[in-house]
């Protein structure tokens, strides 16, 4: 926050009136590495930041050290549960693990019927499908052929919907992206940021949402049917990775 001449309690009720002014998003994860990116670069471009985290403390110690790296920032950070950064935040990213996903979603679905989701999750273990059930595995290859994977996006969606009767407002964004880029705030983020999502309404909101941290950043959107085959890539390439190896294949272009 910038620092002004005048009592500290006009400070202090300029500042809530600039909270109530602010933007407000919530992370779910904010204390990973893709999590903190995120908040970083939000509350750099001026938004109120719920720091989620299934401890809130560590949550509340966790932002003092990105704190100190948003000195010229006009947004803030805010520590606090998974759950207050689902009923906080005015969209929500949701940046866990695959495997923490049926826990995370039971316990902040009432916070996201109708607000918007972004799923930047990458599956990371060998898998068919950790959400779903076989019934509703069968519904999705009836529909989309047999042997199809559904995206975790598609399983987001399933899975709430069937649980808890909801539609949620679930996209997603950034999954080919590393936390490395989105946490350096000094270069320019020129690269193309893959987005997906059920309806244009949503789309529309994340296209809003997405430029006000990477201005610079075309987005593209993904048809469904390569939504599962991008995440799939995005493992692969994570796993060689981690072995040292480094996959320039995807780097091509036809034109
Ligand atoms: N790292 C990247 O470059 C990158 C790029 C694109 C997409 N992603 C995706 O973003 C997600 C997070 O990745 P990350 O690299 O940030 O991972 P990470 O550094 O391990 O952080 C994930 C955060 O999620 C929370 N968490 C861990 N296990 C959990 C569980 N079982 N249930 C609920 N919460 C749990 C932890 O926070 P608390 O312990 O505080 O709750 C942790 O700080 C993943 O799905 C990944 O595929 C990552």
């Amino acid at each position: 926050m910038r620092a002004r001449a005048i009592s500290p309690q006009a400070q202090l009720k300029l500042e809530v009136v600039e909270a109530q002014l602010m933007r407000k998003l919530g992370i779910i994860g904010g204390t990973g590495r893709e999590g903190s990116a995120l908040a970083l670069r939000y509350a750099k471009a001026g938004w109120l930041v719920y720091v989620g985290s299934r401890d809130p403390k560590r949550a509340q110690l966790f932002i003092e050290k990105l704190q100190s790296e948003l000195r010229e920032a006009s947004g803030d950070l805010i520590g606090c549960s998974n759950i207050e950064a689902a009923e906080y935040g005015e969209a929500v990213f949701l940046a866990i693990p695959y495997i923490g996903l049926k826990e995370t979603l039971d316990q902040v679905e009432s916070w996201l019927d109708q607000k918007l989701l972004v799923d930047v999750v990458v599956p990371n273990i060998m898998r068919t499908s950790y959400l779903l059930n076989e019934k509703q595995l069968e519904l999705y290859r009836q529909h989309f052929g047999a042997g199809r994977a559904p995206s975790v996006t598609e399983e987001i969606y399933m899975y709430l919907n069937n649980a808890y009767g909801i539609k949620p407002r679930v996209v997603a964004a950034l999954k080919t992206v590393s936390f490395k880029t989105i946490a350096d705030l000094k270069t320019p983020f020129k690269q193309t940021i893959l987005i997906w999502g059920f309806n244009s309404e949503d789309l529309h909101q994340l296209r809003s949402l997405l430029k006000q941290a990477f201005p610079e950043a075309e987005l593209l959107e993904v048809p469904q049917m390569y939504w599962s085959s991008i995440e799939g890539v995005c493992e692969f390439i994570r796993h060689m990775s981690i072995q040292g190896v480094r996959i320039e294949a995807l780097s091509f272009t036809y034109s």
